[in-house]
Parts: C-alpha cells; sequence; structure tokens
C-alpha cells in the first residue's frame, strides 16, 4: 500500500498564508478558534453537500481553516489519480496548460505542482500556464498568491516560465466561453461537480471537449459519498455519450456502471497519507481521522484513444479488474467486490482453497488492478478456486 505526503515547504506555505506558525501551541486560543472552524466547515457541508454556501468561503477566516486543513486534505487525492497518468504524452509536452475548476484556494493546482516539483511530471517543459476559475473572489486570490509564493519559493527547481492567472467567475459554459482560456493539457474539476447543476452537465461536457488540447486529459474527482457519486455519475454519462473523450480510469471497460442502478452503492477509492502535522493536531482536537485515509471518487477522460487496460499489453483487456472493496473476511473464506466498468463480480476465495497461485487475494485492495482466470460461478459468488489464478498488477 502507498503512503503519500506533502513537502513541509508546502505546508510552510499555507501556514504563513494563514499567520500561523509550525510551533503554535495546539492548546492556544488561536488553535482551538481554527479547530473549530474547521468543524463548522464540516458542518455546512454535511447539512449542505450540495453547495458549500457563498459567506463560508467568503469568511476570510473560515477560508484560512480550509486552507490549513481541507486543502492538504484534498490535495492528496489527486496523487494516485495522477500517477495513473504519468507516462502519457500530455505530461512530455514543452508548453503545458492546466486549468483548474472551482479552484478553491487552488488546491489541486498546488497538487500538480508537488508533482512537477517532485520531478514525476512535466520535466521537458520550459513553460507552464496555470489557469484557474472560482465564483469566489477571495478563493480566486488565495489561489494566486499561494501558487506564486510556492513557484517564486523554489525557483531552482521549477526552472520554467510561469504564467498564473486564477480569476473569479462561473462555471457556466456560456461564461467560461469568454474567460479567454487556451487550450488545455490537463483540465480539473475537484469537489466542484457536486455544487453544479446537472440539468447543464451535457453542455459542460461539450465545454470540456471543446477545451482539451489535443492529448489532453480531464479529471473529475469528488469527495467520495455516495451522494455525490449520483452527481459525479451522471457527468460521466454526460461526457461519454455527448463528447468522443475516452474514459481512461477507473473503469477499465467503457460502458454503463454496474452500480447505476444500485442507489445504496457508490464507488470511491481509499488514499493513505502521512498527514502534516497541523492536519494531526486538528484531527485531535476535532475528533476526526484523516489519518486513517481519505475517500475520494473520479474519473478520468482523455482525448486521445487511450485506456488503462493498454498499461498491460501482456494482460488480455477482458481479464483486467480493478478492487473496489476491502478484503471481507468471513469464516473460513474471504470475499472481495471487483469491477471492470461494466460488471461488478462478488469474488470468494475458501482459505483452504489459498494457493501459492492465489496468495495476492487476500493483500489485494480498494483501488488495485487485478488479474485473475478460472474462476466458478456459485450463486452470488465468483469462486476463485484451487485451480484459479489471481494476481495483483
Ligand atoms: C468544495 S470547494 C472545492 C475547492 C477545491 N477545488 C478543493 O477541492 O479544495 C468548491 C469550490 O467550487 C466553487 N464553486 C461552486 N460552484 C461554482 C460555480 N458555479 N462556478 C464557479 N465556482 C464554483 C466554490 O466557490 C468552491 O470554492
Amino acid at each position: 500500500m502507498k503512503f503519500y505526503e506533502i513537502r513541509s515547504d508546502l505546508e510552510k506555505i499555507l501556514l504563513d498564508f494563514c499567520d500561523m506558525q509550525a510551533a503554535t501551541p495546539v492548546k492556544s486560543k488561536a488553535f482551538k478558534r481554527l479547530a473549530e472552524r474547521v468543524r463548522a466547515l464540516s458542518d455546512a457541508y454535511t447539512e449542505d453537500p450540495a453547495g458549500m454556501q457563498t459567506d463560508v468561503f467568503s469568511a476570510e477566516q473560515m477560508l484560512k481553516a480550509y486552507v490549513l486543513y481541507y486543502l492538504p486534505v484534498n490535495l492528496v487525492k489527486l496523487f494516485p489519480v495522477l500517477d495513473e497518468l504519468k507516462g502519457l504524452p500530455l505530461f512530455t509536452k514543452k508548453y503545458f496548460t492546466m486549468l483548474d475548476l472551482g479552484c478553491g484556494p487552488g488546491t489541486y493546482t498546488l497538487g500538480m505542482l508537488e508533482n512537477i516539483a517532485a520531478g514525476t511530471v512535466l520535466q521537458k517543459a520550459t513553460t507552464v500556464r496555470l489557469f484557474g476559475i472560482d465564483r469566489e473572489q477571495q478563493s480566486a486570490r488565495a489561489a494566486q498568491k499561494l501558487t506564486q509564493d510556492y513557484v517564486a519559493g523554489k525557483k531552482s527547481t521549477l526552472r520554467k516560465e510561469w504564467q498564473i492567472r486564477f480569476t473569479q467567475g462561473l462555471l457556466d459554459p456560456d461564461v467560461l466561453r469568454y474567460e479567454r482560456i487556451p487550450k488545455c493539457n490537463l483540465i480539473m474539476a475537484g469537489n466542484v461537480v457536486n455544487e453544479l447543476d446537472s440539468e447543464r452537465f451535457g453542455e459542460f461536457a461539450v465545454f470540456l471537449e471543446q477545451q482539451l488540447a489535443t492529448n489532453g486529459a480531464v479529471i473529475v474527482l469528488d469527495p467520495g459519498t455516495r451522494a455525490s457519486f449520483r452527481k459525479l455519475l451522471k457527468l460521466k454519462e454526460e461526457i461519454s455519450t455527448r463528447t468522443s473523450l475516452h474514459l481512461y480510469a477507473p473503469c477499465i471497460q467503457p460502458g454503463t456502471c454496474p452500480l447505476a442502478a444500485d442507489k445504496k452503492a457508490w464507488c470511491h477509492e481509499k488514499v493513505f497519507w502521512k498527514p502534516p502535522p497541523v492536519v494531526q493536531a486538528l484531527d485531535r482536537l476535532t475528533g476526526f481521522t484523516k489519518e486513517k485515509g481519505l475517500k475520494y471518487s473520479y474519473f478520468t477522460f482523455l482525448k486521445q484513444p487511450a485506456g488503462l487496460r493498454e498499461r498491460f499489453p501482456k494482460v488480455e483487456p477482458g481479464s483486467i479488474w480493478r478492487v473496489i472493496s476491502y478484503v471481507m473476511k468471513h469464516k473460513g473464506e474471504n470475499r472481495l467486490y471487483v469491477c471492470n466498468g461494466q460488471r461488478r463480480v462478488l469474488l470468494r476465495r475458501l482459505r483452504r482453497n489459498t494457493t501459492p497461485e492465489n496468495a495476492d487475494f487476500d493483500t489485494a485492495s480498494r483501488g488495485q488492478l487485478v488479474w485473475f482466470e478460472g474462476g466458478i460461478t456459485r450463486g452470488p459468488f465468483l469462486d476463485i478456486t484451487k485451480e484459479s489464478r489471481f494476481r495483483i498488477l
């Protein structure tokens, strides 16, 4: 299992923005107030998941609480999603343009910058253009400052020409067309889809396609809750039916999501990380447990016809699946849900049927890609038998 981290220099930039010190005592009034605001943000979102009310973000102190806590919590979810995309032509461009829709304080642009600083993407880029749009002026300003500070603090490693422009604006396809944003290699919509009018997802999907450069990618990432998943799924359907973009991940095969008809189930991933000290301290005060892993749901679409299955040329595409549950331990057997985008299957392996050829079954975890053959259908299960083979890819 991979553990992600954010860099200490990013944490320092976030602390500076919020006029806090790394050493601010947890028992101080300032820190306790911060924890109260983090809790208030959580309550606001729980009460109204479809729209963190405007005034929540326009209050400066609330924005700062968001920056210190939710920004790193959200940002790290981009890392595994980007890992799946690394190696694609969009990250080897000389000129790279990213658009962060509903950017908030620049969460996902900073996530991209963390990857550029780590040297895992855009090594060849000479010019990087970062655009972001948010309906909140305060958020757009925060994004402008945080990204500029990040780039300025890493002049020696981030030796590129930077153009950074975050503006206040609405994610209304009619309005977006007039923003004069060049074609983008990466368009990111993070934790915002749930706040948009789903009646206009069709137009939004067309905008995404038109705004995307050849070889470009769209990442739509959401909080990973049951409520938000329905809207995410609707946008996925609109992009699939109204555009010629290609679904890249998490589904292995394009098609109607097998969970679409199941109102109780939703597809989500979990990322594991080492939270920065300030998040750990806030967790102790709020009772939140971000160190246990963070849920999210996502879709990645590409302009070019490529799928995740092409990463494994030696494996028959029809036998690649994604794990969408944890290993459920029952008496004498383990169970696991896998999905290929068209079909969800409940795998079962009796403990007495464990062999070296299927031992990976016990260590499979949510989000991993797996390959298996030789399963036998028994009632609701597809049984992994002594003769079956099961491997984590
Ligand atoms: C939950 S925050 C997510 C911020 C950031 N992307 C992140 O993940 O941390 C949602 C953001 O979307 C913005 N937003 C919501 N509806 C919008 C709209 N119609 N047009 C532009 N921005 C919008 C809000 O102002 C807010 O900053």
